[in-house]
């Protein structure tokens, strides 16, 4: 019997629409009245597929027979809905009497992804229904072959083919790609210790560039090579990592290892001789592949973005967006409303703002102006081919972890000016999500694990550019993964000028972006260097004020409360920042600078930045109270919140015994690098000092373990705190002239604290 040659020898230029009768052994497997997997004819009365279209995925049982139906001879799957009598003598419908998996099928990582059907009855070879012919156990598919693989699986990840295309079965070229480099490509960039293992069962097929694969609902179909004018069956569409993604080709069962299985047990296969001569390998097989690199985010220089987009339409300041493909521009949505008749509009792209008309504006499906989904995709007239200095923004997967501390850039994003001569450098850091939620998010929230899409982004940049605090526009945020740039978030229209600034994670709109503009360029995340550490945390109650108490970063700045008051001379004595414009220390601290408010300086925030991130207030007046050292400075302006400066919280009510508690000081009044010593609360019967009765009341008295430290110096404005939670902190005194057992309370300062400083976070 004849297997291999279809009648029709159609060529191929281009396009994906397979042409009929091209690959006539293709067959549909259908459950309920839809494809769910393909196969390949090898006989009359014999399909070939994939295991793991018939089992259930939790347990790998197998599901009854009964449930498929096989479709052969079928082109559009659109015309066999339509017309499923098959009056026009093309497909035949034949039920599945028997499904035989491979005994040892047990997921498709583990190989043999391998199944036979057995027809209830023969079909009839036609001019659209024929078998492939199947490989001898020694036949070499060498590296570099060209193939095809045919199915109505996904045309994109997770994006179904069109109803309005017919759904026309589509065709691929793709490669065989040898084990060694597949092995090697898959081991490159992987998450965690997650690899795939490949198996001699296996045989991989692709591009490592991606961009073509096969995809889900392809599984079980025919890859197949021509051989001196016959098609051989080389691979059973198995499974892959995403589909059509950058060192990530498809893998396929090698059905030339399953060569004594299919003649175990099928009748009237056929197995031709491999033709001579046997086509050597292209190039060779290699264990050190080199991978395929991003082609989106490479900028020549930061600043110099390949893919900055202005969209000018008339009548109206520009729009900003990006390119995320040859043929399109993402930008908010809400810069195109109301605006009518699309064909004066352009597109400027570098260099030298070449300029494009635009032919569709795509408005996201979820778009309802509360800027959660405010963006738009705009079609170009003609594509644009990139180049060093024009090139697509990358933009992130749906589960894309930026690492705390990313390095990121801000760009401008839609209408709105900004107030800086040249934006284009605005620096900035990605936050942990612990710091974003609980500085950023609202009232009560769960922080999410890395492995979980967050709902906000937040970045920390430098209060120098707090004057780029850009009021009348948004911003994009971009930011670096080895070498690669990618949209990472968008901010909403700012009402304030709060740090870190929040940003809506582009992650979440990556699948509409995809699945309307598919050359677009969505990278998997690029670096994996973390360790997942907490599983999922609340974050410490916010006070009327906001976050209080709280660290981002402990490895550099751990407290970013502490305050240093300077004054001409550059003593400095420690303060505690209680307030955006408020820093509490004690009167030995203001005295020696002659208590006067003009020559004090309050700095704040020796940051991961260094201290150039530091910021400087002058005290515009001085606060005493009857009765206790404590003293309160007002700055002249307010600071803004960030992760180098935030207030503590105060203590107002009793401190449990078990709580931990901490002097906190500086391990030299030169360098000032803040120093925590852990002490025990000590009661007036374990203390004999505080039967001084010129002590404020309620002084506490502590005791130091056996950590105490020689050089350790308590300073003046030093400060006694304990543990609020799990990772937040709140004041309880300070120290009583230097001293380093005394605190002065500010529970019973309570009153006159919140008096003067009317957001006083007291707990
Ligand atoms: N397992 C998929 C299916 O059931 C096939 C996936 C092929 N994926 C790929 N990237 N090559 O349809």
């Amino acid at each position: 019997m004849e297997c291999g040659r279809p009648l029709r020898q159609d060529r191929i230029v281009g396009g994906s629409d397979a042409p009929v009768a091209k690959w006539p052994w293709h067959v549909s497997v259908n459950s309920f009245g839809h494809q769910i997997c393909g196969g390949s004819l090898i006989s009359e009365s014999w399909v070939v597929s994939a295991a793991h279209c018939f089992v259930l995925p939790e347990n790998f049982s197998l599901i009854p027979p009964e449930e498929y139906t096989v479709a052969v001879g079928v082109h559009s799957q659109l015309s066999l809905m339509l017309n499923p009598e098959a009056s026009d003598g093309m497909h035949q419908i034949v039920n599945v009497s028997d499904i035989l998996l491979h005994e040892n099928y047990s997921g498709v990582e583990h190989g043999n992804d391998i199944a036979l059907l057995h027809l209830a009855e023969p079909v009839n070879f036609t001019e659209y229904v024929r078998p492939i012919c199947l490989p001898r156990a020694n036949h070499s598919f060498p590296h570099g072959a060209s193939c095809w693989a045919t199915g109505w699986g996904d045309v994109q990840e997770s994006v179904p083919q069109s109803f309005l295309s017919g759904l026309i079965l589509q065709q691929l070229e793709q490669k065989i790609i040898g084990p060694k480099e597949c092995q090697c490509l898959f081991n490159s960039n992987g998450p965690f210790n997650v690899t795939v293992k490949l198996l001699p069962t296996m045989l991989c097929a692709g591009y490592k560039e991606g961009k073509s694969d096969t995809c889900q609902g392809d599984s079980g179909g025919p890859l197949v090579c021509e051989e001196q004018g016959q098609w051989f069956l080389a691979g059973i569409t198995s499974f892959g990592h995403g589909c059509a993604r950058r060192n990530r080709p498809g893998v396929f069962a090698n059905v030339a290892a399953f060569e004594d299985w299919i003649r175990d047990r099928v009748e009237g296969a056929v197995f031709p001789e491999q033709p001579q001569p046997i086509p050597a390998p292209l190039v060779e097989d290699s264990d050190n592949c080199t991978i395929a690199l991003p082609e989106c985010g490479i900028a020549p220089r930061p600043g110099d973005w390949p893919w900055k987009a202005v969209i000018i339409t008339p009548a109206s300041t520009p729009c900003h967006g990006v390119l995320v493909a040859e043929k399109w521009v993402l930008a908010p949505g809400s810069c195109f409303l109301g605006l009518k008749d699309i064909s004066s509009w352009h597109v400027m792209l570098p260099p030298k703002a070449q300029r494009i008309p635009i032919l569709s504006v795509q408005l996201n499906v979820n778009f309802t102006q509360d800027y959660e989904y405010d963006l738009a995709l705009l079609e170009l007239a003609v594509p644009v081919s990139f180049t060093e200095d024009t090139r697509a923004v990358c933009l992130p997967r749906l589960h894309h972890y930026f690492l705390p501390s990313s390095q990121c850039r801000l760009i401008q994003w839609g209408r709105g000016e900004p107030p800086l001569a040249s934006p284009s450098l605005l620096e900035a850091e990605m936050t942990s999500n612990w710091w974003c939620y609980c500085v950023r998010g609202s009232k009560v929230e769960v922080v999410p694990d890395p492995l979980e899409n967050p709902s906000i982004l937040c970045a920390e940049y430098h209060e120098e550019e707090k004057n780029g605090c850009w009021m009348g526009s948004r911003w994009g945020l971009l930011c670096e993964e080895s070498g690669s740039w990618f949209l990472a978030g968008i901010s909403k229209p700012p009402e304030d000028c709060l740090r870190p600034r929040v940003f809506s994670p582009l992650q979440l709109g990556s699948y509409w972006i995809k699945s309307t503009a598919h050359t677009s360029y969505l990278e998997d995340q690029l670096n994996w260097h973390f360790k997942v550490v907490r599983t999922f945390v609340f974050c410490p109650s916010k006070t009327t004020l906001g976050a209080c108490g709280i660290q981002s970063y402990k490895d550099s700045n751990p407290w970013p409360w502490v305050a240093e008051v300077h004054s001409a001379r550059d003593e400095a004595c420690m303060a505690t920042l209680v307030s955006p414009g408020w820093v509490l220390t004690d009167t030995h601290c203001v005295a020696r600078h002659g208590s006067i408010a003009s020559r004090l300086q309050v700095k704040l925030g020796r940051t991961r930045f260094g201290t150039p991130g530091q910021v400087s207030r002058p005290v515009s007046s001085i606060h005493y109270t009857m009765g206790s050292p404590l003293v309160l400075l007002e700055l002249e302006t307010r600071v803004d919140m960030s992760a180098s400066a935030l207030p503590i919280c105060l203590n107002s009510g009793p401190i449990s015994e078990d709580v931990p508690c901490w002097v906190l000081s500086w391990k030299d009044s030169v360098n000032r690098v803040p120093m925590v010593v852990q002490v025990s609360i000590l009661t007036p019967e374990e203390c004999p000092y505080l039967n001084d009765p010129t002590l404020p009341l309620g002084t506490f008295c502590v005791a130091y373990g056996g950590k105490r430290l020689d050089k350790y110096e308590v300073d003046s404005g030093s400060s006694l705190m304990c543990q609020r939670g799990p990772d937040s902190w709140m004041l309880i005194g300070i120290s009583i002239r230097g001293s380093q057992e005394l605190f002065a309370p500010v529970k019973t300062q309570h009153f006159w604290i919140s008096q003067t400083v009317c957001d006083a976070p007291f707990v």
